[in-house]
């Protein structure tokens, strides 16, 4: 089979765009990972585990399709809201801590993160 040259350079083009669009994405799925880590999320998170928090595939599932899920996610996670442990006890949720601090983008970015699981 013989293939235009006009052809061969648009097939390389997208295959080039496509594994630049999913390297990024492995760039941003490490970076929230990092930051999950950083922070010690999963000591009450599991993947697919409910610790004293629910586990992240949980919240995923509940938060997934929303309009205002992301920007409750977001909120939840800088606003430092009360929450109930596995115990009945009660205390500040988690703020997540950013280097700089305060970057909303890396937080956003962790719960697009938490949504895809
Ligand atoms: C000390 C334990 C603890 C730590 C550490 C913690 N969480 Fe939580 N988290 C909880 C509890 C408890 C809840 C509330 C569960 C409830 O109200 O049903 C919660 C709720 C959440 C929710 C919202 C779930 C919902 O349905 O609204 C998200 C998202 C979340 N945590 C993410 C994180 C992330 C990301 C981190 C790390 C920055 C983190 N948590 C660190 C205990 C913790």
């Amino acid at each position: 089979m013989k293939f235009s040259k006009s052809l061969v350079s648009a097939l390389v083009a997208g295959v080039a765009a496509a594994s630049f669009a999913s390297g990024v994405m492995a760039q941003e799925v490490d970076a929230a990972k990092d930051l999950m880590k950083q922070n010690k999320c999963t000591q009450c998170h599991g993947m697919d585990k409910d610790k004293d928090g629910p586990s992240f595939k949980k919240t995923a599932a509940k938060y997934k399709g929303k309009a205002d899920g992301e920007a409750t996610l977001v909120k939840h996670l800088t606003s430092a809201p009360k929450v109930k442990l596995a115990d009945g006890s009660e205390e500040e949720h988690k703020v997540v801590k950013t280097t700089p601090p305060n970057d909303k983008a890396q937080v956003t970015n962790l719960v697009k993160y938490i949504l895809s699981l």
